[in-house]
C-alpha cells in the first residue's frame, strides 16, 4: 500500500518520478505528491490520481535532478490535499514520504506538541518526520544519524524516503516491513516500492532488507544497518520487460491479465511439468521432499484471493497426499497462539510477496521452528526471501488490483506440488497421476478456448448489471471458486455478493432468494453434479435467476438455468482453474457496465503492506 519513487542523478527527476508513480498506482490512489529540490524544496501534492497532479503541474517549473514521489492509500487521515505526501517538517528544511504505519505515533506526537511542534495533517508520517527533525536539531547530528535514532524508537512498519534542503544530491531511505528496491545506474540511482519505475533505465537492482538504511547519491549507494555498520549492497539482475507492465492494446490491465492466462499458466508449467515423461520438476519441493513426505500437517496462510487458492489446495492436498491441511487467514493466525508441531510445514501464498499479515505470520511460525514454503509471484519479494523453499508462480507483473492471472498461477503451482508430493509419497495410483499430469498440461489451451466465448459472459453481465446482490454457489473443489467469484464481483462491480457451499445455502442465504437475485452456480461435471442440480432446482423453485458455469456437453443444466456458460471438460481437480475464468470476466464486464474504474476500484489496493 502506497507507492514510493525516488531519483537522484543527471537526468530531470520529475518525468521519472511521475511516470514511476503511474506504474505504482496499483498500490494506492487516494492522493499523490512529489518533492523536488532546486534552490529550495518544492512540494506539490493533491487529493486524487497521479493524472490529476500531473495536470495541476502543467506549466510549473519542475526542473530538478533529485525528486521523490508518493501515491497514497490512506491509513491515518482521510484522503485530502493536506494529508497527501510528501510532508514537510516544521523548519521547512526536510520533506518525507512514507509507506506503512507508525503505531506509537500518538505518544510521539504528544511529546512533540509539548515542545511546540505544530502539525498540518492527521498523518503518522508528519509525526515521524518532525521527530527526526527534533532529534537532528537537539543532538546536532546529521540527518542520517537522526533517522537511525528515530527508527530505533518507533514501532510499526515503514519505507521512508527523505530529502534535506541542505544536501541537494542525497536521498535517505529506510525500510521495515514495506518494500524498497534501489536501481543502480551510471551516475544515478532510482528508488521504488517495486522495480517498475526504473525498468527502462537499469536492470541492476538492490532489494533493501528490513532495518537497513540507504544513503543514496548519484555516484554512491551506502547501505547500513541501524547499528551504523556498513553492509555491502547485493546487486541482482532484473528479469522484467517493459511490455509486461503496459496494457498492450487492452482497455484495462484486468482484461489484459485475464486474457494472458493461457500464456501465464503455460509459463508456470513450463520446465516443470512433462506429462509424457511422467515428471514434475520443482526444485523447491524436491529440496524439502522428506519434510513434505513426513509432514504431520500443512498449514496454509494467506489473504484475499490467495487464501481462496489455499482453500482449494486443502481439498487437493488432502485428497492426493493424505496430509491434513489447515487454511488460515494470515491476519488471524499471526495474533492467535497457534499450535505448531515439529514437522509442520507452513505454505505462504502471496501474489505480491509483501502482504504484511502473511509476512508476520510466517515470521512467527519460523521462530517456532516451522518450515516455510512460499508460493509467490513477485520475484525477490520479502516472503520469497523469508521462505526456506518455494515455487514462483511466474505469472508476470499483475497490475489490475483484482487478482486474476496470479490466482490461476497459484492453482497451477499448488496442483503440481500436490501431484509431486503424492507421487513421492506413494499416495496416488500411477494411472491417476499420469492422467492428471496430462489434464494439467492441457489447461492453457482449454483456457484459451473458453476465452474465445468471452462475449457470452459480456451479454450475461449486461443482463444482470443492475443487481444489488448476488450469490455464488459451488460444492467440493468448486466451493473455493464460488468464494473467489463473489470476491471478484464485490471488488470490481460493488455488487454485494456472497460465496457459499451450495448445500449450505439452505441454512440462511436461501432467505435472500427473490426473482431479482442472480445466483451463480459453479456446476461443472464432478462427483457432486447431481447434488448441485438439486440445489439449482431449489433456487428455481423460489424464482431466483440462475447463471451456471457448466461443462461442455451438459444437457441437463441448460434446461434449468436462465443463463449458462460452457467450459471445456476437465477432471474435477483441474476444472476449478477453468471455471474461475468466466467469473473473472463476469466481474470485469459487470464493473464496466456499472462504470467502475476496474483497475483501481475504490478503497482497495493491491499490495497490502499494513496490517
Ligand atoms: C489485496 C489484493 C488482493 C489479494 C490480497 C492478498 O486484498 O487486492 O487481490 O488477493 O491483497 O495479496 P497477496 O499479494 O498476498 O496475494
Amino acid at each position: 500500500m502506497c507507492g514510493i519513487v525516488g531519483y537522484t542523478g543527471h537526468r530531470e527527476a520529475y518525468p521519472i518520478v511521475i511516470k514511476g508513480l503511474k506504474r505504482l498506482e496499483y498500490r494506492g490512489y487516494d492522493s499523490t505528491g512529489v518533492a523536488l529540490l532546486n534552490g529550495g524544496l518544492k512540494v506539490y501534492k493533491k487529493k486524487g490520481r497521479v493524472a490529476d497532479l500531473e495536470e495541476f503541474l502543467v506549466g510549473k517549473d519542475l526542473h530538478s535532478h533529485i525528486g521523490i514521489g508518493h501515491t497514497r492509500w490512506a491509513t491515518h487521515g482521510e484522503p485530502s490535499d493536506r494529508n497527501a505526501h510528501p510532508h514537510t517538517s516544521n523548519s521547512g528544511k526536510l520533506t518525507m514520504i512514507h509507506n506503512g504505519i507508525i503505531e506509537n505515533y500518538a505518544q510521539i506526537k504528544k511529546e512533540l506538541l509539548t515542545k511546540g511542534y505544530t502539525f498540518t495533517s492527521d498523518t503518522d508520517t508528519e509525526v515521524l518526520l518532525n521527530f527526526i527533525e527534533d532529534i537532528k536539531e537537539n543532538n546536532e547530528c546529521n540527518l542520517e544519524e537522526a533517522v537511525r535514532v528515530a527508527l530505533k524508537r518507533i514501532t510499526g512498519a515503514y519505507c521512508i524516503l527523505l530529502l534535506d534542503e541542505a544536501d541537494p544530491e542525497t536521498i535517505i531511505a529506510a525500510r521495515k516491513g514495506s518494500p524498497l528496491v534501489i536501481g543502480v545506474g551510471k551516475g544515478e540511482h532510482f528508488l521504488g516500492s517495486d522495480a517498475s519505475p526504473m525498468l527502462e533505465y537499469t536492470k541492476e537492482v538492490v532489494y533493501i532488507n528490513d532495518y537497513e538504511l540507504a544513503i543514496v547519491r548519484p555516484d554512491e549507494l551506502i547501505l547500513k544497518n541501524l547499528g551504523n555498520e556498513k553492509i555491502t549492497p547485493f546487486v541482482t539482475k532484473l528479469d522484467l520487460k517493459l511490455a509486461a507492465i503496459e496494457k498492450g492494446g487492452y482497455e484495462h490491465f484486468m482484461l489484459k491479465e485475464i486474457f494472458e492466462q493461457p500464456s501465464t499458466i503455460l509459463d508456470c508449467l513450463r520446465g516443470r511439468l512433462d506429462a509424457s515423461a511422467g515428471m514434475i520438476t520443482m526444485s523447491g519441493v524436491q529440496q524439502n521432499i522428506e519434510a513434505f513426505k513426513t509432514a504431520g500437517r500443512i498449514i496454509i496462510v494467506a489473504c484475499g484471493t490467495s487464501w481462496h487458492a489455499g482453500l482449494l489446495a486443502e481439498y487437493i492436498i488432502e485428497e492426493l497426499c493424505r496430509i491434513p491441511v489447515e487454511v488460515e487467514y494470515a491476519s488471524e493466525f499471526r495474533y492467535r497462539n497457534p499450535v505448531i508441531n515439529k514437522g509442520d510445514i507452513i505454505i505462504a501464498i502471496s501474489q505480491s510477496g509483501e502482504t504484511a499479515d502473511t509476512l508476520v505470520a510466517i515470521n512467527r511460525a519460523k521462530e517456532q521452528g516451522a518450515i516455510i514454503f512460499g508460493i509467490v509471484n513477485v520475484v525477490g519479494s520479502s516472503i520469497a526471501r523469508l521462505s526456506n523453499g518455494g515455487a514462483y508462480t511466474h505469472a508476470g507483473p499483475e497490475i489490475g488490483v483484482a487478482s486474476t492471472k496470479a490466482f490461476t498461477g497459484q492453482l497451477a503451482v499448488l496442483t503440481m506440488m500436490a501431484l509431486k508430493i503424492a507421487k513421492e509419497k506413494g499416495t496416488i495410483a500411477d494411472e491417476r497421476y499420469t492422467q492428471l499430469l496430462f489434464e494439467l498440461e492441457s489447461v492453457p489451451e482449454k483456457v484459451e478456448a473458453l476465452l474465445k466465448n468471452a462475449d457470452a459472459i459480456e451479454a450475461i453481465a449486461e443482463k444482470y448489471k443492475d443487481a444489488s446482490d448476488a450469490l455464488f454457489l459451488g460444492r467440493g473443489y468448486n466451493f473455493p471458486i464460488a468464494l473467489e467469484g463473489a470476491l471478484k464481483l464485490k471488488e470490481i462491480s460493488y455488487i454485494h455478493a456472497e460465496g457459499y457451499p451450495a448445500a449450505e445455502m439452505k441454512h440462511g442465504p436461501i432467505a435472500l432468494v427473490t426473482a431479482t437475485l442472480p445466483v451463480v452456480f459453479i456446476a461443472t461435471n464432478d462427483t457432486y453434479h447431481e447434488k448441485i442440480i438439486s440445489n439449482i432446482q431449489e433456487i428455481k423453485a423460489r424464482k431466483g435467476k440462475v447463471i451456471a458455469i457448466i461443462t461442455e456437453g451438459d444437457d441437463v443444466i441448460p434446461g434449468l438455468a436462465d443463463d449458462v456458460f460452457y467450459v471445456p471438460a476437465a477432471d474435477e481437480i483441474i476444472a476449478p482453474i477453468l471455471s474461475c475464468v468466466p467469473l473473472q470476466l463476469l466481474s470485469y464486464y459487470m464493473g464496466i457496465a456499472r462504470g467502475v474504474d476496474v483497475d483501481k476500484p475504490r478503497n482497495l489496493a493491491k499490495s497490502v503492506t499494513v496490517e
